[in-house]
């Protein structure tokens, strides 16, 4: 395995609505994670507008870097390799943050690294809740559930440049069923955490919701079918008693999250008998919510495996798991191409060797 670490990693995240900047030391802990959300400029038109969000990146992006510098007690000239996010996300974005990145490391003669933002959601995993290095944790081989607001799937990961999909949504993310309903219930964007938040106070048996594709024994997820099931609820209720009522809205939470957290157990069981893995790493914004975050844990306990979690402050879109997946790579020799290209559709599973030059 090649270290050769003579610096800091400094990893920029800019695939969608934050700019984000953290770094990493040569062994791993996260110095500093800066995060700029651009939510509130985005909340007025219900979800992230590309060319607005590019535009704010311009301004954020070095300021967040030059922050992440400050906080971690380094100056620029300790930076060993630059990282950013090269995909999947809007590609403006995508392209300012890269951009950014690539310039810095000419103008600093340091290593470029390229990293794929669903890859920095399952590094994300391998810190405790200090920012230091989990040691127990080295890594692949693991089963890997991505859940965030564009992605849903599992993943075989065997190795660095060697993960395999076991099956991913056929419509909605997860994260985008609870966006979408929390639109439809008037909670405004993103409305995750808003749904997560009144399912504590609701009947979470209240509403049989469907649950996509259940009685298939294969590893793909529908959550199309949750948004649909929520309108009638509503409409129903409204025209029963001319406005959703708090207790309703809570109920109406409770079993969605329910039954999209059901579906995502249902399935992780599944890829789990299949793949034999030991291991079982979560990944995505959606990992957020607190019933996702029980029940995993009681799987795990019960399949005897060890499930690791990212932590509060690494779990929804930062430039931390950025640098972690960056140092995973970095100290096994792995150099980014300049010529690396930013792309808004980029399969995890993908081929990205153009991506690299591996050292020894
Ligand atoms: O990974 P992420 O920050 O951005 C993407 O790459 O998509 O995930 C954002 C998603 C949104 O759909 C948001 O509603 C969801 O994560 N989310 C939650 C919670 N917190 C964030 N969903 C359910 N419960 C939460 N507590
Ligand atoms: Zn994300």
């Amino acid at each position: 395995m090649a270290s050769n670490m003579s610096g800091c990693i400094l990893a920029i995240e800019s695939s969608c609505d934050e700019s984000a900047a953290a770094v990493i030391s040569a062994d791993g802990h996260v110095l500093s994670n800066v995060i700029h959300s651009q939510i509130d400029i985005h909340a007025e038109f219900g979800g992230v507008v590309p060319e607005v969000a590019s535009r704010h990146h311009i301004h954020h992006v070095p300021e967040v870097a030059h922050e992440a510098i400050v906080q971690a007690g380094i100056s620029f000239q300790n930076i060993c390799c630059v990282a950013s996010t090269i995909g999947p996300g809007l590609i403006g974005p995508l392209l300012v943050g890269s951009g950014y990145a690539k310039g810095l490391a000419i103008s600093l003669g340091c290593d470029f690294l390229p990293v794929h933002h669903l890859e920095g959601h399952l590094w994300a995993a391998c810190v405790d809740r200090n920012g230091q290095r989990a040691r127990a944790w080295d890594g692949p081989p693991f089963l890997a559930l991505i859940v965030s607001g564009g992605h849903t799937a599992l993943y075989d990961y065997r190795g660095i440049g060697d993960i395999e999909i076991l099956g991913e949504t056929r419509d909605d993310a997860a994260g985008e069923a609870f966006d979408k309903s929390a639109k439809l219930m008037g909670l405004g964007y993103p409305g995750g955490v808003r749904i997560s938040q009144l399912a504590e106070h609701g009947d979470a048996n209240r509403f049989d919701f469907p649950i996509g594709l259940r009685q298939k024994n294969n590893l793909e997820f529908s959550f199309s079918g949750l948004k649909n099931a929520v309108r009638l609820a509503i409409e129903k209720h409204v025209s029963q008693k001319g406005e959703l009522d708090y207790q309703l809205a809570c109920d109406i939470a409770a079993s969605l999250e329910k039954r999209i957290v059901d579906a995502l157990i249902l399935k992780t069981k599944n890829a789990l008998k299949q793949t034999k893995r030991q291991t079982l790493v979560l990944g995505g914004g959606v990992v957020a919510n607190r019933r996702l975050r029980h029940e995993m844990q009681q799987l795990a306990q019960k399949k005897g495996i060890m499930l690791k979690l990212p932590q509060p402050g690494f779990i929804t879109d930062n430039a931390a798991m950025i640098g972690l997946a960056a140092h995973a790579y970095y100290r096994r020799g792995y150099r980014g191409q300049l010529s690396a290209k930013a792309a808004a559709w980029m399969p995890l599973d993908a081929d990205r060797q153009s991506h690299f030059r591996v050292t020894t």
